[in-house]
């Protein structure tokens, strides 16, 4: 017995206020994230899109030209009722600045902001778009709480980077916080206390993988600018941790539901598997799984085989140009409806795997889907229309 996820009842319920959508790279995350948001805002709904590297074209028509971390109208939204949508583009690195600005003064800031390894770190270290995308969560979930008796948006919907593995994003916070918590930094740390000869030794002994590249990618400036860096992030330590923990409560919170989108092929399906179990383990809500990009054939009564069948009995008669292209198309269409198949099976498969979890297909539009009318057509395809 499939249970069907209810978009509409989920997006129309007051108690939903963040709704984040997760699932393994390239499935249509943010997709759903902009077809969600646009549906909730054309229901009545202030809405706000946080995306994370939406393609050009997508980008475009949700009005975002410029990546400044500000959440901006969308124009065009039709039948709003009080509705409203603003769409974002996360910025890694300014969400990061962000960050050290608001924990430290202007003068540690302008110092930390203007190190090589800062900017090593906030740019390329692994999970930090992962981090930022958390932290940018709970700044706009702040803002849209400023005034309580009028949020700025009621719903915010969440797009996930293309993490290689599943969940990254849970686990981020907790592993940037103990990485600069953690013993590279202590050993970083160790010159401005021991100093000189004595930090060298602790230095080399310690050198590992990290460093090693660290060290290549900052040359020979790197241990003096290290110092100055961990001098002044020293103060800032606590700061990331209750950030994190407050990240991690956020996610936790029952106003806070997930939406694990998947692609019907067997590795998006497997990181699904993954996501559906760990959300559970973390005890993080799931409203249900998205499978996007579901082949159809226009003629689903039509079965492979017997398409093939026709086009091999057509291809034995002397043959003029009309039935080559019905033989074509015949052809064709066994393509088709294999995929489908295909797409079909690993749909139940999965479902049987995990009975009870409302599940919504998706079907796979002709091209990208890059405006609102696609996005539209997403959104009533999510919502069973
Ligand atoms: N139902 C669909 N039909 C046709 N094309 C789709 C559909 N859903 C998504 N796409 C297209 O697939 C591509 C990937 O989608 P999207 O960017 O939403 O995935 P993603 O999960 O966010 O990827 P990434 O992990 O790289 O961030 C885009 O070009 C998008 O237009
Ligand atoms: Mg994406």
């Amino acid at each position: 017995m499939v249970s069907v996820l209810d978009i509409d009842t989920l997006l129309g319920d007051p108690q939903t206020r963040i709704i984040v959508c997760c699932g393994a790279g390239g499935v249509g995350k943010t997709t759903t994230a902009a077809a969600l948001g646009l549906r909730a805002a054309e229901a009545g709904r202030r809405v706000v899109v946080l995306t994370i590297d939406p393609a050009r074209r997508l980008a475009q028509s949700l009005g975002l030209t410029t990546l400044d971390n500000t959440p901006r109208p969308v124009k065009d939204i039709k039948n709003t009722d009080g509705g409203s949508l603003d769409a974002m583009m996360l910025d890694m690195k300014r969400t990061f600045d962000e960050v050290v600005e608001a924990h430290s003064t202007p003068e540690k800031a302008e110092q930390i902001l203007a190190n090589p390894f800062y900017q090593a770190v906030s740019s390329s270290f692994a999970g930090t778009q992962e981090y930022m995308a958390m932290e940018k969560l709970g700044q706009l979930r702040l803002e849209a709480d400023r005034d309580p008796d009028n949020p700025r948006w009621d719903l915010i919907v969440v797009d996930t980077p293309p993490s290689r593995s599943a969940l990254d994003f849970l686990d981020a916070p907790k592993r940037l916080g103990s990485f600069l918590d953690g013993r590279f930094i202590r050993l970083l740390a160790a010159p401005a206390k021991a100093g000189g000869r004595a930090y060298l030794k602790v230095f080399s002994a310690g050198v590992n993988i990290v460093t090693r590249t660290l060290t290549k990618v900052l040359g020979g400036q790197m241990l003096s600018d290290v110092q100055t860096f961990v001098a002044a992030f020293d103060t800032m330590f606590g700061g990331f941790r209750k950030r994190a923990d407050h990240t991690y409560a956020l996610l936790s919170d029952r106003t806070t539901t997930f939406i694990v989108v998947a692609a019907p092929e067997r590795d998006a399906l497997r990181e699904a598997s993954y996501f559906v179990d760990r959300l559970d383990e973390e005890e993080m809500p799931l409203a249900g799984l998205v499978i996007n990009r579901m082949y159809r054939v226009s003629a689903p009564g039509l079965s492979a085989a017997r398409a093939l069948g026709a086009a091999e009995e057509l291809g034995d008669e002397e043959s003029d140009s009309s039935s080559a292209i019905t033989q074509g198309l015949l052809r064709m269409h066994a393509i088709q409806a294999e995929i489908a198949d295909r797409h079909e099976s690993l749909a139940r498969r999965f479902i049987a795997g995990h009975p009870g979890i409302p599940m919504v297909e998706v079907p796979a539009a002709s091209g990208d889907i890059h405006d609102l009318v696609g996005l539209r057509a997403v959104g009533n395809a999510l919502a069973g229309h």
